[in-house]
């Protein structure tokens, strides 16, 4: 089929590559022009395992093209996927600029005698796929007057429930499709179109293997469109729903002197609970977890429903991303002056994401207490010293920052730091204290070498 892909971010990279290398022909389109570049150059705009290896490969086989001018492949496109970015905006719901021009300019290049599905790939607030359809009906009369949009193109529901660092993993063995419409004719296209997916038909790509055991067919929930958008909603509130719980308890650990790690091991071995998305940490982060649990709550307000448990999972949230600096001041006393090396930026390891990462509001919470930071992180340094503006010293080399130090605090799990020589790093500390916000170290290594060492709920 003819693909028509507009954003170039993590979810329109992964989707756009997976379906050119199904064999679909797929147009990508960013209004960033330096992405397209990037593209055009088989050079990924995003750090994503595969990615390079992957977009290589349907480069040279002429599946996959770049451009910022989406105009002339959307007469020709059978799909559009929607994958722009819809950050949050003042009021706690999603701002839907991006996604409106994106429609706005789709109507306008429709050709009204070829149909097209227009998917939301991009996760929208729930009932967008109306909205959409008008935004994409005014730019089809401003070229077409008076051409009725049904036969023209329909509106489809498919959210994407990638995990950046595996974005690519995630896009070719899914755990579930969900299509959300009622048109007969957009269900066959877009199952047509995921066919060898669903089948799994396809030899896996040397650099993004088959996970061990993934069975096929892939599950596929076929739903309607307001179905398929609360679905995106619910699973990331309630996987961050999971992982606030995990930290509450961890909370209750410290207190009675239980730990976390013990418990939600063997919480997690009930299959009805599940054992992922248990380990307690500095909370969670990341470009949505909090703009779409935002977002939900903000639709339930719409409705007069206070939303009791999202509020919660947000609140915790809020708690334990104060937990260093908390442990600092109980353990310091004064952070006045005190050189404080902070490891890990990214909201997580393996991806180059800043976005509503933990470590800003460690950051912003020592600097305004007057600490000296030295940050590290092994991909993020540069990106983070242009994204924030707080006064901290970022290193390129984790020795650089832990060399003189009072006190190491642990935001990024990155598997680097699992390996830190600690007889080296204790000998250059000016204290020994390490504060492990992800539960990476052990204390039985760090403290037998006279390391003052807390970790989360242990
Ligand atoms: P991103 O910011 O990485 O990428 C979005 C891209 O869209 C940017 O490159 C931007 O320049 C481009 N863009 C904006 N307006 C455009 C237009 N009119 N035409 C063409 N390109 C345009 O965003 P992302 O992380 O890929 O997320 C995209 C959407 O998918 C969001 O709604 C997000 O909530 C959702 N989502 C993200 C993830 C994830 O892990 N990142 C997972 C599931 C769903
Ligand atoms: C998350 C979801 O996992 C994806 O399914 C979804 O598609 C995506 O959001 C999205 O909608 O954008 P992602 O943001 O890439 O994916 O990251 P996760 O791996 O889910 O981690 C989110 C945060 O939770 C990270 O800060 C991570 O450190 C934290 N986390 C995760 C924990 O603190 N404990 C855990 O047990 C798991």
């Amino acid at each position: 089929m003819q693909v028509l892909v507009l954003g170039a971010g993590y979810v329109g990279m992964a989707t756009g590559v997976t379906l050119a290398y199904l064999g679909h022909d797929v147009v990508l389109v960013d209004i960033k022009p330096e992405r397209v570049a990037a593209i055009a150059a088989a050079q990924s705009p995003i750090l994503e395992p595969g990615m390079d290896a992957m977009l290589g490969e349907v480069r040279a086989s002429g599946r996959l093209s770049a451009t910022t001018e989406a105009g002339p492949a959307v007469a020709a496109a059978d799909v559009v996927f929607i994958a722009v970015n819809t950050p949050p905006d003042a009021s706690g719901d999603a701002n839907m600029t991006f996604v409106q021009a994106a429609a706005v300019s789709l109507g306008q290049h429709l050709d009204p005698t070829h149909p097209v599905v227009i998917v939301n790939k991009s996760t929208v607030p729930i009932g967008s796929a109306n909205l959409v359809k008008s935004w994409v009906e005014d730019g089809l009369h401003s070229t077409h007057p008076g051409t009725p949009a049904n036969g023209t193109f329909t509106v489809a529901s498919n959210p994407e429930f990638l995990r950046e660092g595996q974005a690519l993993s995630d896009s070719l063995y899914p755990s579930r499709i969900v299509l959300g419409t009622d048109v007969p004719w957009a269900m066959e296209r877009l199952q047509a179109l995921y066919a060898p997916l669903i089948a799994q038909s396809f030899p896996a790509p040397a650099s993004v293997p088959r996970p061990a055991g993934f069975l096929a067919p892939v599950p596929v929930a076929a739903t309607d469109r307001v179905s398929a958008e609360l679905v995106k909603y619910a699973s990331n509130a309630f996987l961050a729903t999971k992982i606030s719980f995990a930290n509450e308890i961890a909370a209750i650990c410290e207190r009675v002197g239980a730990d976390v790690t013990q418990v939600m091991a063997a919480v997690g071995q009930d299959p009805r609970i599940g054992s992922q998305f248990l380990d307690a940490g500095v909370g969670w982060g990341g470009s949505c977890f909090g703009k779409d649990l935002s977002a939900l709550m903000h639709t339930a307000r719409e409705y007069g429903l206070e939303p009791v448990l999202a509020a919660a999972a947000v609140e915790v949230n809020r708690r334990q991303r104060r937990w260093l600096v908390q442990r600092l001041q109980a353990t310091l006393k004064t952070l006045k002056g005190r050189r404080v090396a902070v490891l890990g930026l990214t909201f997580k390891p393996g991806t180059d994401d800043l976005r509503d990462s933990p470590a800003e509001t460690v950051l912003a919470d020592l600097t305004r207490l007057g600490a000296r930071v030295v940050a590290h992180d092994p991909v993020a340094t540069e990106a983070a010293a242009q994204a924030w503006s707080y006064p901290v010293e970022y290193v390129n080399h984790v020795d650089d920052a832990i060399a003189g130090s009072e006190a190491v605090l642990l935001v990024t799990a990155w598997p680097e730091y699992a390996a830190l020589d600690w007889v080296r790093a204790h000998e250059s500390m000016e204290r020994s204290l390490v504060l492990d916000g992800r539960n990476l170290w052990s204390p039985d290594v760090l403290r037998p070498l006279g390391i003052e060492y807390y970790s989360v709920g242990r």
